[in-house]
């Protein structure tokens, strides 16, 4: 067992006076490529990562969920009966995900749980799509459902997009649900069709993480989802992922300059994505590399949802000896970067970038190197 499982058993013993019958993990992610795509019904390539939440628990007779967390404040505690919605906080995440199953005619049983997590939160990496799947397999756990693992994502998005009124895409629960250790994933977000390409041979996946925070990043979000839709309505099709870049190219002069550089971002990083999972089958790592850096490129100028810190560091990075390539990851305006760096160069490189960062400006940098890492999982008991 890991340190984190071998604590977990150990606290829940305190707690329960016996031992978990489950002990469930759901990770974090970073994205490797297809960035904005997937409310595009368009491509992403992410990983999951090294690092996740963790659930021991058992079974009870009645309804309710009892989940002590190591890293909140407050306990969890609600009856699955009489669930209500509350201000946002880490329990709403737990009763979204009980009222999407419920709603898709999963019967439920309540259980008790200590909880803990290393996906750092608030940093881009997913820790909320960790946690509902997290729960989402809990709850599979005690209460016997199967798992269909994109079923569960398109469960728990649901629980993000209608319980706590986050209006995300697919990625982060999907990957979360279906990540494979040694792969990232190449998901078409309309089909859910699934991938694995290869990370390869000798390089690492460095998150670069800017330690600076955006708060407007929901309003953003959604003025570029309503950009995307309008850009979709222009050239008659249901997403952007029906328009290739010869239409696009085609066509594009009779849009507003706005909405034709949206779009074009998001054609382009289609296309871009679906080359990166082909070079990663063939082990190119520099042509992977290149790709990452339009990919960069593509989000700074045309999607504009980098950051003055973001570009630093991508900057930064791809200066350093052995960086193949580096670009913003996730949502935007802050939070991380990832990089792809020869193994070899991979500690050199996460001090030099980190301390060249903080001097150039002023923020407090952190760097994790990851290693991809399967989907939600029942470790033991299950
Ligand atoms: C956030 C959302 C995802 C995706 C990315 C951008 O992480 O949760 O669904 O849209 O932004 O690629």
């Amino acid at each position: 067992m890991t340190d984190l499982a071998t604590t977990l058993t150990h606290t829940f013993q305190q707690h329960f006076g016996a031992a978990p019958a489950f002990i469930v993990r759901a990770p974090g992610r970073v994205n490797l490529i297809g960035e904005h795509t997937d409310y595009n019904d368009g491509f992403v390539l992410p990983l999951a990562i090294d690092r996740a939440v963790w659930l021991a628990l058992r079974p009870r007779d009645d309804d309710t969920v009892h989940i002590i967390s190591l890293d909140f404040d407050a306990p969890v505690h609600f009856d699955l009966n009489t669930m209500t919605r509350a201000a946002e906080s880490p329990a709403e995440y737990v009763k979204g995900v009980a009222w999407a199953l419920r709603g898709a005619g999963c019967a439920l049983r309540g259980f008790e749980a200590v909880m803990q997590g290393d996906v750092p939160i608030g940093a881009g990496l997913s820790s909320s799509a960790a946690l509902e799947l997290a729960i989402a397999r809990s709850f599979a756990s005690v209460s016997g459902l199967a798992w269909d693992a994109p079923h569960m994502a398109r469960l728990a998005q649901k629980a993000e997009n209608e319980w706590v009124g986050v209006n995300c895409g697919i990625m982060d629960q999907m990957i979360a649900a279906t990540g494979r250790a040694g792969f990232a994933m190449l998901i078409d977000c309309r089909t859910l069709a699934l991938t694995p390409a290869p990370l390869p041979a000798g390089v690492a996946v460095v998150v670069l993480d800017t330690g600076t925070r955006r708060g407007l990043v929901d309003s953003a979000y959604n003025e570029r989802r309503r950009q995307c839709e309008a850009a979709a309505r222009f050239f008659g099709v249901a997403a952007l992922r029906d328009v290739t870049l010869a239409q696009f190219q085609a066509q594009a002069h009779a849009l507003d300059d706005l909405t034709r550089r949206r779009a074009r971002h998001v054609i382009s990083e289609n296309e871009r994505t679906l080359t990166a999972a082909r070079v990663m089958q063939a082990g190119e790592v520099a042509a992977l590399g290149a790709l990452m850096n339009a990919s960069h490129d593509s989000l700074r100028d045309d999607f504009e949802v980098s950051s003055p810190a973001l570009n630093a560091i991508v900057d930064i990075a791809r200066q350093q000896p052995g960086c193949y390539g580096a670009r913003m990851t996730g949502a935007g305006f802050g939070g991380c970067a990832v990089a792809l760096v020869a193994a070899d160069a991979a500690a050199t490189f996460a001090t030099a970038t980190a301390s060249a960062y903080q001097t150039a400006t002023g923020h407090t940098p952190a760097v994790y190197i990851c290693h991809a890492s399967d989907g939600a999982a029942v470790l033991a008991g299950g």
